[in-house]
Order: structure tokens, then C-alpha cells, then sequence
């Protein structure tokens, strides 16, 4: 079992994809362990993208990410990081392949519609920046008790 974080982005929400996108997920095999909407301060954008910090598109970035809600998600299953990677698409959905979520949704690459972490090290780093460990845990033993 692998766990993934991904967002439904601004763009994504104010157009109601969250069920759409999440039905991908989910149709993957990958559950959602953990889920919250939030809109985004500034100070934690900037934080949760520090490391494009000094790309010209920071700024964009920063001002679309707070522009609304976002949803917040903790996908886990089998290769959950590829997975979720593979049904986003190409970061600019100009390259996105047909059937992707950039390809279906997404208007341009700064407003790409959707995130997902790039590597199990990355998804552990932006899950404990935005949820408590306890969080997916409890959603975990709470879907265990449901199926019993
Ligand atoms: P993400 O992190 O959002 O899943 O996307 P990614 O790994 O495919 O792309 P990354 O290189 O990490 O870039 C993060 C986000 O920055 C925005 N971006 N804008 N205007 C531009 O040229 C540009 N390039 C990147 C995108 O929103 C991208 O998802
Ligand atoms: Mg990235």
C-alpha cells in the first residue's frame, strides 16, 4: 500500500470536478483516506510550493492557488503516486494524453486543474503539511469498522 497527496485546484472546484475527478481516483482502485476543504492563506502556498520559489511563475502560482477552495486529498492503494500522476496528465495539458483529467479540464498549465506529489518522498513531506498523521489513520480504521 502506497498513499499519495493530491488537490483538486481552484479552477477544479469553482467548476464542480471534485466528484468527477475523485470518481477517476476511485475507479483506479485508490481510496481516500482523508479529505478537507480549505482555502489556502498566501503564507501557506508559498510554503507548500517552496521549492519553485525563484520560477518566474511563482507569484501566479501563489495568487491562483489562494484564489478559492481547494480540496485536499490522501489517496492510498497500489502505486497510488504513479496512479494518480498517470490519470492527472502532463503538467501543461497542451501534452497531456486524451483522457487525462489536464486533457479533459484543464485550460492551461498554470491553471492545470489538479496536483498530485511526484515521488513517495514528496507525498510523505505534503501529507504531514497539511493533515495530522492521526487523520488518515482514523479515516482508515473508521472504513475498516464500516465493511465489518
Ligand atoms: P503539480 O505539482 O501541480 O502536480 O504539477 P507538476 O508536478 O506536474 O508540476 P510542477 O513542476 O511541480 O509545477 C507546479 C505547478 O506550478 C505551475 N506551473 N506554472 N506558468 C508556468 O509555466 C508554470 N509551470 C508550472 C503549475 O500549476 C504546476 O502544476
Ligand atoms: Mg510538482
Amino acid at each position: 500500500m502506497e498513499r499519495t497527496f493530491a488537490m483538486v485546484k481552484p479552477n477544479g472546484m469553482k467548476h464542480g470536478l471534485l466528484g468527477r475527478i475523485l470518481s477517476r481516483y476511485e475507479a483506479s482502485g485508490l481510496a481516500v483516506q482523508a479529505i478537507r476543504v480549505v482555502k489556502m492563506t498566501r503564507e501557506q502556498a508559498e510554503g507548500f510550493y517552496a521549492e519553485h520559489k525563484d520560477k518566474g511563475f511563482f507569484g501566479e502560482l501563489v495568487d491562483f492557488m489562494t484564489s478559492g477552495p481547494v480540496a485536499l486529498l490522501v489517496l492510498g492503494g497500489e502505486d497510488a503516486v504513479a496512479k494518480v500522476r498517470a490519470l492527472n496528465g502532463a503538467t501543461n495539458p497542451a501534452n497531456a494524453a486524451p483522457g487525462t483529467i489536464r486533457y479533459d479540464y484543464a485550460p492551461s498549465v498554470g491553471e492545470n486543474v489538479v496536483h498530485s506529489s511526484d515521488s513517495p518522498e514528496s507525498a510523505k513531506r505534503e501529507i504531514s503539511y497539511w493533515f495530522d498523521e492521526s487523520e488518515p489513520v482514523e479515516y482508515a480504521v473508521a472504513r475498516q469498522l464500516a465493511t465489518v
